[in-house]
Formats: C-alpha cells, sequence, structure tokens
C-alpha cells in the first residue's frame, strides 16, 4: 500500500523563538521529534522578512533531515536573496510560494496567469533546474483548471495545492462539494503529466479526513495546526496521530 507523505511544517517553532529572541524552542529539535515520531519530511519556509526561519535553521534543519534520510522542503518567494540560498542548499523540495510583507501567512497561490508573475516563476524554475538539477520544485497554486494548466509549461515536477479556502469552509461547516470537485479534477490533470500532487494551508486533524477519504493528495504540509496541538499534548504525540491518521488511508490506484 502507498500513503500520502506527511510533511511537517515547524515555521511556528521559530515564531515562539524569535518572540523572545532567545535559542529556544529549537527548531532543529522540532525537527527530530517529528520526524522519529513520523513526519515523512520537514517543511520550512524562509521568508524575505526573517519573520521566523532564520538562515541558519536552514542549515541545522538540513543536518537532521540528513540523519533520518528524509527531505527537506525550503519553500522560498522568487526573490534572488532566497534562490542563492536555497541553491547553496540543496535541499530535496524547493516549494515556490507568493510571498507579501505585509501579509500574516502565505494568502493563496502563486498568480501564474499574470504574465510578469509567469515569467518570474519560469526563470526562477529555469534557473534552479540549472544550478541544482537533482532538486525537485513544487510550485504553490490554486487547484483552478487554467492555473493548474499554466504551471504544466514551466519546469517543475509539483504542484502544491492552496487548502486555505478549504479548510477555513471546512472550519465552517460550509458545504466542500466545490472544493474536492476541484481538487478531483486537478489531480487528473497533474498526475496526467506525472507530476506530484500535494496539499497544504489551513489543514487541522479533522479537515484532512475529506481529503484522504478522496485519496488524491499524495502530500500534506501541515504547519499552525501541528504546533498549536503540541502547546497540549507535546508535538512528538501531534505528530505520531496524524502520521497514524494518514495511513489509514492508501492512496487511490495503490497496490
Ligand atoms: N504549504 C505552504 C506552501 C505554506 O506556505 C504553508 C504556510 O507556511 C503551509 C503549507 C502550512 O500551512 P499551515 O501552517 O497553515 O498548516
Amino acid at each position: 500500500m502507498i500513503y500520502p507523505r506527511l510533511g511537517v511544517n515547524i515555521d511556528h517553532v521559530a515564531t515562539l523563538r524569535q518572540q523572545r529572541g532567545e535559542f529556544y524552542p529549537e527548531v532543529d529539535r522540532a525537527a527530530e521529534v517529528s520526524l522519529a515520531t513520523g513526519a515523512d519530511q520537514i517543511t520550512i519556509h524562509l521568508r524575505e522578512d526573517r519573520r521566523h526561519i532564520q538562515d541558519r535553521d536552514v542549515s541545522a534543519v538540513y543536518e537532521v533531515c540528513h540523519k533520518f534520510n528524509k527531505p527537506l522542503n525550503l519553500e522560498i518567494g522568487c526573490h534572488d536573496e532566497m534562490i542563492n540560498i536555497a541553491i547553496a542548499h540543496n535541499p530535496q523540495w524547493i516549494c515556490l510560494v507568493p510571498e507579501k510583507r505585509e501579509e500574516r501567512t502565505t494568502e493563496g497561490g502563486l498568480d501564474v496567469m499574470d504574465p510578469k508573475n509567469y515569467e518570474k516563476v519560469k526563470k526562477t524554475c529555469d534557473r534552479l533546474k540549472e544550478k541544482i538539477p537533482q532538486t525537485k520544485i513544487s510550485l504553490f497554486v490554486e487547484a483552478d483548471a487554467e492555473v493548474l494548466q499554466r504551471c504544466l509549461t514551466i519546469k517543475a515536477d509539483a504542484v502544491e495545492i492552496h487548502t486555505g479556502e478549504y479548510a477555513k469552509d471546512f472550519l465552517q461547516k460550509k458545504d466542500l462539494s466545490f472544493h474536492l470537485k476541484q481538487y478531483r479534477d486537478g489531480s487528473k490533470m497533474i498526475k496526467a503529466r506525472g507530476w506530484g500532487y500535494h496539499a497544504g494551508h489551513g489543514l487541522t486533524f479533522e479537515s484532512l479526513v475529506p481529503l484522504l477519504e478522496e485519496a488524491e493528495f499524495e502530500e500534506y504540509n501541515v504547519g499552525h495546526w501541528i504546533i498549536s496541538e503540541s502547546v497540549f499534548i507535546g508535538l512528538g504525540h501531534v505528530v505520531k496521530e496524524m502520521a497514524t491518521l494518514i495511513k489509514k488511508y492508501p492512496l487511490k490506484g495503490s497496490p
């Protein structure tokens, strides 16, 4: 059986640390605990404003991932500085995200329908593929047919679907059928080209379940909820529970 992968986003361990300017809680320790308790990958977002993850965290987390033989998924915006850092670290995955200074968290996917943005994303992927060809790239986007079609013209390996709106609707007990249909349609289009189909943003233990039942996404990146719940039951327990949940739902077509 093949199951979806769980990427644990530990940005908010750094948020807590930066709040006080102390050395704790340690981000590399969070990576270690997550990988020891069932995470398949560690995700960190090095933002231009360095509000949580710092440059030194990238090497520290990379080392931990290397020790566990698990991938590091580095999220970056398409800025030269970030691209150079990513090239220097050579992570297994890079997820390209839009980044606005004033936003609280990543708001929506990359706007690849805008010609200027499209060129920026395309050029970033070309450069990454030239410099670190073994690194896989995912594009964080909305599950819109036109957007996905456009992504497929870029040199990347996967899309990560922005599940923020779905997650909000789930919490407000709204009808989810529109989102789920979009995700199913997107899956066909993306997988037909052999690309990876990932999901992330705003997900919780409970809002993960309808997506797991659909069995379309091969990877989930979950951060804020995991770190929040850790306050009550501890990071290792939260990761273990989520990893155990995911292992109940094999992927569609899995042998
Ligand atoms: N995936 C991407 C591309 C993101 O930017 C984020 C937030 O940094 C996440 C997943 C995780 O979102 P959340 O913290 O809401 O679980």
